[in-house]
């Protein structure tokens, strides 16, 4: 309860900013920030992990910085890891699991890019020989702890009862695994990951690792003679690194410092941000929510939820140099339950974006490799389509990486995407620049500890 009085105050405070802020501009006033309904249920949630820390109550303030302060509840930091989680680490950094040799989970999952990729590779090369491409952008492992299990219909309560969100949650960028354990099995087995033919073929690997007899010693003496328990156990201590160890969840932005009163926004920060609220303008949050959630939980800065947003094809993935291949997300190839659902074609899962500015690939199939390029697609898409798709024969091809039978699930009705042919773009070039500034804000590594002065 408290939670919700504090978010609603806060709500009403963003809308004074915008409109303030708006009526400054002298141009789009009347903004006022819809409060992002769609909250999702912790259903992968550590309890053991997200003890109260900081917790920085809203304090009234004449000056428009302090308000935004706001009520959050941050993870305390584990100091120790259980003994599972400690395998899980060992396990997550050992590239002799590989049929190469040569690549671990942290290859592609680099702790130093917030276990996102360490490069601008829009797919990365793996399998035995390290030739084989996967097919998408690798994404980055830091806030998934809140992911809730995937479901075609997300209900969540509103004024008027319930509302439908659609298809919300489950891991990867089409969700088609509901836990990191299921997960973690995908890139062991993957022919472009770390292709082991089986569960055999991993068991046999971890007898010989170095941590064999942690993991002989936690699960009994014969494990490595029963390999589908073997690869069940490694999955579950990754699953358990993953979601123990605080690197996954740290909130060291500066963002969270603004939240706890440790921080101000620059003026350029400040105005990004406000766009990233507006709702006529970047409407960020719609999707990738700002606001704290039940119970002070930290911004995810993602609703989990899926869109079709119309990324153009990229041919830097082998894979689309077949005119007949589309990666259509939900609705297949990779995942196979929903083939028939052909109004989920096209859709992919809303990636969390803190740490983006840190990447050097976005969107599911790493078509962009800037901010810039990124945030003018997304305020061009429509407005100035030429410059985004590939023309066939002279006549642009709109949303060139879906068929043209499931182009109607694209997204038109949210603000950026809401524009036509020939219409003025949501964000101009310096509000684009302001809001690179904001995006900015939400890489970790301000401060040592959430919500923290800087450095401290
Ligand atoms: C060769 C690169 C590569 C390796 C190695 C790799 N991954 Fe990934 N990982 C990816 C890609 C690409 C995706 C997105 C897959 C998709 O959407 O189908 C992904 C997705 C994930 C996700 C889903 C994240 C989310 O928020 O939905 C998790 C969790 C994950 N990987 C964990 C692991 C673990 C654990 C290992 C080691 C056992 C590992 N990965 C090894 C490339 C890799
Ligand atoms: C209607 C929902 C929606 C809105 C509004 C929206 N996004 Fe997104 N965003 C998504 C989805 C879905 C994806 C993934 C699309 C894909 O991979 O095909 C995404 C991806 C991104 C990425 C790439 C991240 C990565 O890890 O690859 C960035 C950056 C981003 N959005 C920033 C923004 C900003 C900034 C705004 C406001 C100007 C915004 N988004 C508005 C849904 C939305």
């Amino acid at each position: 309860m408290a939670a919700y009085f504090h978010r609603r105050a806060w709500l009403t405070r963003i809308s004074v900013l915008i409109a303030a802020l708006a009526l400054a501009a002298c141009h789009d006033n009347g903004a006022s920030a819809k409060p992002s309904a769609n909250q999702n249920p912790s259903a992968n949630q550590n309890p053991s992990s997200m003890q109260p820390v900081a917790t920085a109550v809203a304090a009234a303030s004449a000056s428009a910085q302090h308000s935004l302060q706001m009520w959050v509840r941050y993870p305390q930091p584990n100091t120790s890891l259980s003994p599972m989680a400690a395998l899980g680490k060992q396990i997550f950094f050992d590239t002799s699991l590989s049929a190469s040799g040569k690549v671990a989970c942290s290859t592609c999952h680099d702790p130093n890019h917030a276990y996102g990729p360490p490069n601008g590779l829009a797919a990365q090369l793996g399998g035995e020989d390290m030739q084989h491409q996967g097919t998408r952008a690798v994404p980055s492992l830091r806030y998934m702890g809140f992911t809730p299990k995937f479901t075609r219909h997300y209900a969540v309560p509103d004024a008027d009862g319930v509302e439908d969100e659609g298809p919300t949650g489950g891991f990867t960028h089409d969700g088609e695994v509901d836990s990191l354990h299921e997960q973690a099995k995908i890139p062991l087995l993957n022919v472009n990951e770390m292709a082991n033919k089986d569960a055999a073929a991993v068991s046999t690997k971890l007898r010989a690792a170095k941590y064999a007899d942690q993991f002989t010693k936690l699960f009994g003496a014969d494990i490595f003679s029963k390999p589908e328990k073997a690869l069940e156990q490694a999955t579950a201590a990754l699953e358990a690194f993953e979601t123990e160890d605080s690197s996954f969840q740290p909130y060291t932005s500066k963002f969270d410092a603004v939240m706890v009163g440790n921080a101000d926004f620059t003026p350029e920060e400040l105005r990004g941000y406000v766009l990233f609220n507006n709702p006529l303008k970047g409407n960020c949050t719609k999707c990738h929510i700002d606001s704290p959630g039940p119970g002070g939980r930290p911004a995810q800065f993602t609703d989990f939820g899926f869109e079709a947003v119309g990324v153009p094809r990229n041919l830097e993935i082998a894979a689309n140099h077949d005119p007949k291949y589309f990666d259509l997300g939900l609705c297949g190839p990779t995942r196979k339950d929903l083939a028939k659902e052909t109004n989920f074609c096209g859709m992919f899962k809303t990636p969390t974006v803190r740490n983006t500015a840190m990447r050097q690939v976005f969107f599911h199939n790493g078509r962009f490799h800037n901010l810039e390029d990124t945030l003018r697609f997304y305020v061009e898409r429509d407005t100035a389509p030429q410059k985004w798709y590939a023309d066939k024969n002279g006549k642009v091809v709109q949303y060139d990486d879906m068929p043209a039978k499931y182009r109607d699930n694209i997204d038109h009705v949210n603000a950026p995407f809401n524009r036509k042919k020939g219409d003025v773009p949501a964000m101009n070039g310096d509000e684009i620049r302001d809001m690179i500034a904001f995006l900015k804000t939400l890489d970790d590594g301000y401060s040592q500890h959430s919500g923290a002065k800087q450095g401290n």
